[in-house]
């Protein structure tokens, strides 16, 4: 049994890790700030004799003792990152500042949540983890993607320099239960629509492609990578290869939620990536991991989920 830490621990994957480490027999100490997180996420894990709850904002130190962190704090939707940018920065950065000194002094393993925003609108296609983007430094998305790019730099010199063992993993798009409705990421996005009978939203002509991961795989390649060979650092691209247009997506949300809602198109936000895939294969091979659950089996846990969350029967 572990003693763990993880930051962002009530939001959408914060709330799925905490739930399988306890599973796994563990002790989990989940900070949040509730920004975008929920207790209700947590709430049946709560009064459970190996969790504990701490609302904690990351950009100010923490003293606790642990022997691994899972770094999951920072809003990863455009809307909740962007309601408050200065916020969203400090957060990546101070945040992994304050997790990086309290790893140093504790000897923890520590595990960074990054992203494919690292590659910005990339030219390179599928993403290995060897391109090193295209990235915007002063647009409104810049406050997500360069405060993740400066977390992973602060990581690989915490490990240089302190020789820290840190595992850094880029993620894809990832769905599942337990999203925010609102957070207007696409997959929510689509089925919160689709269920309330609104108009479903595509931005641009919905050629624009995404690759969408089930919560379950992501979750299991977040431990995977935390209990790997220590001279395994990362980072290392997780998320499902499986690409789908936007259009091909809404038409089989319509399909499978049963709705009449009509698609309408909207213009393209400022730096929308064209295109987003990623290069699994050294998941692959130092994990011995890919994501098994299709497209079809998440998306009906998922409307289950929310046709729940939105009292729609
Ligand atoms: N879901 C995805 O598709 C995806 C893709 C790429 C990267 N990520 C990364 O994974 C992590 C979790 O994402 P998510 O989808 O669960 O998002 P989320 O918004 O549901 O969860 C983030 C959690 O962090 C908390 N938080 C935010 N700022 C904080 C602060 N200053 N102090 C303490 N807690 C704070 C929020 O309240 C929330 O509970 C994020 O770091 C995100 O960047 C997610």
């Amino acid at each position: 049994m572990k003693r763990i830490l993880v930051t962002g621990g009530a939001g959408f994957l914060g709330s799925h890790l905490c739930e399988r480490l306890i599973t796994d027999g563990h002790e989990v100490l989940c900070v949040d700030n509730f920004f975008t997180g929920t207790r209700a996420n947590i709430g049946h894990l709560q009064g459970h004799k190996r969790f504990e709850l701490l609302r904690h904002d990351v950009t100010f130190p923490l003293y606790v003792e642990v022997d691994q962190i899972y770094n999951l704090a920072c809003p990863a939707s455009p809307i909740h990152y962007q309601h408050d940018p200065v916020q969203t920065t400090k957060t990546s950065v101070h945040g992994a500042i304050n997790m990086l000194g309290l790893a140093k002094r504790t000897k923890a393993r520590i595990f960074q949540a990054s992203t494919s925003e690292v590659y910005g609108d990339p030219e390179v296609h599928p993403q290995p983890e060897s391109y090193w983007g295209k990235v915007n430094p002063i647009g409104p998305r810049s406050c997500y993607d360069e405060g993740k790019r400066c977390a992973e730099t602060l990581f690989f010199d915490y490990w240089r320099q302190h020789k820290l063992q840190i595992k850094v993993v880029r993620i894809f798009n990832t769905y599942g239960p337990s999203m925010h409705p609102s957070d207007g990421r696409v997959v929510s996005n689509f089925i919160v629509q689709a269920l309330r009978g609104e108009d479903i939203t595509i931005y641009g002509d919905g050629q624009q492609t995404r690759s969408f991961c089930y919560v379950d795989d992501m979750i299991e390649g977040f431990v995977r990578m935390m209990e790997s060979e220590a001279e395994l650092t990362g980072p290392v691209n997780l998320g499902n290869p499986g690409e789908f247009t936007m259009l091909e997506l809404a038409e089989t949300v319509l399909s499978m939620a049963g709705s009449k809602s009509k698609l309408v198109f909207l213009p393209l936000p400022t730096d929308d990536p064209k295109q987003r895939q990623p290069d699994i294969s050294l998941a692959m091979e130092r994990l011995s991991w890919s994501p098994r659950v299709p497209l079809e089996d998440g998306l009906k846990s998922t409307i289950q989920y929310f046709r729940k969350a939105l009292a729609i029967c």
